[in-house]
């Protein structure tokens, strides 16, 4: 299985940013958890990073046709961008939207999902955990359930 991994804005500064709420964990941390974690599922990723986005609509739809699923974390795109829901919307592939937070428990604002309504499902406040967990969703195929 071929995964297309995608973090959104302010996710480069892992390991810096607000460590009280997203942790030590440094972006190339959960770059190498994720790559790790694929290669023992035996799954290819692909990881990619846009702070802009344009960009990241760019990145979904010049690649989607190679990959069997979308792991994404648009950041606080997720809770504005309808660019990024009728992108999600337009691919014939599944996407799963992860939080490192807990959105829910936070700021209002965060409480306003707009990309998920495209995505099979949404894991929030696992940490980067987060991640790994929807990488063996899409494998397992948990999402169609
Ligand atoms: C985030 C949550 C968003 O609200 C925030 O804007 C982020 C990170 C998370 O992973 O918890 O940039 O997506």
């Amino acid at each position: 299985m071929n995964i297309l991994v995608i973090n959104g804005p302010n996710l480069n500064l892992l390991g810096t940013r607000e460590v009280e709420i997203y942790g030590h964990t440094t972006y190339q941390d959960l770059v190498d958890i994720i790559a790790g974690h694929a290669a023992k599922s035996d799954c290819v990723v692909e990881i990619h990073q846009s702070n802009h986005e344009g960009e990241i609509i760019d990145i979904i739809q010049n690649n989607y046709r190679n990959f069997d699923g979308i792991v994404i974390n648009p950041g606080a795109y997720a809770h504005y961008s309808y660019a990024i829901y009728d992108c999600l919307k337009a691919i014939n592939i599944p996407a799963i939207e992860v939080h490192i937070s807990d959105v829910n428990s936070r700021e209002s604002f965060r409480k306003n999902l707009v990309t998920k309504d495209a995505c099979k499902a949404m894991i929030s406040g696992l940490g980067v955990l987060g991640y790994t967990k929807a990488i063996d969703m899409l494998i397992r195929g948990e999402h169609k359930s």
